[in-house]
């Protein structure tokens, strides 16, 4: 049987632009596509692990206007519970103006997050119930940290195992880091936070070895193409990843994240769900957008039973 998960994080709306190369400073690019959609980090994330089959709340904070709709029409077409969302009466709803480079699918993101910058402390606390009865608690950086460090603080409190994205990447306290079941960040992010560059297997024990000195149980850092190296403190190894053509890799991050979660709340193991994490991934590259490109369970499973 799945277990419920709560999702906490950010929804901003999504403005894309697809260019023949990124502008450099001062320069204007006739860009080729645009598009509108649902995004930020947190709900991409909730949308991936619902869309794979996962029992998700998602906690995420709108303002009263258009861009909101768009989160909330999101996510009654999916069928997911919005009676947990937060609302603002003096904040918009966040956005995000991304440029993706249509030949090496790399992307540029500036995110206003709006609402999603103002969660309270009464607002966090107004969710104890709901993260009790979670089995995990899956957030990122994105929502105001402190914010972040209070859900942290409530799930670590109730036994609730919390799942750490560290994106976008920040200084996070000693604190918070005592209290992160697994902590998933890219190697750039890991570098930030640990100072050591991940460029080697040697280079992630060392890394992994100072989340543990701060007393995160399990590390997991992805390495983009070439994988997810995992480290549990007994055992440690690097889970592959699948070679695809990627037409927009904005939110793979985010399809791993949420995969990872659904996997986990199922009852695989940390390997198993590292596998289907990046299958997810896999598959939301190659469709162009956020939340729109993560993919449902069917196409999951036909892409894993496929050879590869
Ligand atoms: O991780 C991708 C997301 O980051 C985008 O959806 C954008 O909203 C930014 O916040
Ligand atoms: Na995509």
């Amino acid at each position: 049987m799945e277990k419920k998960v709560t999702v906490f994080g950010s929804f901003v709306v999504d403005l894309m632009a697809r260019t023949p190369h990124l502008p450099a400073a001062g320069e204007t690019v006739k860009g080729t596509v645009f598009k509108m959609g649902p995004g930020g980090k947190g709900f991409n994330q909730g949308v991936a692990a619902h869309k794979a089959g996962a029992d998700v709340t998602m906690v995420t904070k709108l303002g009263q206007d258009a861009f909101a709709d768009i989160a909330l029409n999101t996510m009654n077409e999916l069928h997911m519970d919005t009676g947990r969302v937060l609302y603002s009466d003096t904040t918009e709803t966040g956005c995000a103006l991304i440029m993706v480079d249509e030949n090496s699918s790399q992307n540029e993101i500036v995110v206003i997050l709006g609402a999603c910058n103002t969660i309270t402390d009464q607002e966090v606390d107004s969710l104890e119930d709901l993260v009790g009865q979670s089995e995990y608690l899956l957030t990122q950086l994105e929502t105001n940290v402190s914010s972040v460090e209070r859900i942290v603080d409530t799930a670590y409190r109730k036994g609730v195992k919390v799942i750490l994205n560290t994106a976008p990447v920040q200084p996070v306290s000693d604190e918070l880091l005592g209290k992160i079941d697994l902590i998933t960040p890219n190697e750039v992010e890991a570098e930030i936070l640990t100072g050591i560059r991940v460029d080697s297997e040697e280079a992630a024990d060392k890394a992994a070895d100072w989340f543990f000195s701060k007393g995160v149980k399990n590390v997991l850092i992805t390495l983009g193409q070439r994988g997810v190296y995992i480290n549990t403190g007994e055992k440690k190894g690097i889970i592959p990843a699948y070679k695809v053509d990627a037409v927009d890799t904005t939110g793979a991050g985010d399809a791993f994240n949420g995969g990872l979660l659904a996997a986990l709340a199922e009852g695989k193991d940390l390997w198993e769900a590292a596998d289907f994490a990046n299958a997810l991934a896999a598959l939301s590259v190659q469709k162009i957008g956020t939340t729109p490109s993560m993919p449902v369970r069917e196409e999951i499973d036909a892409f894993m039973a496929a050879d590869h």
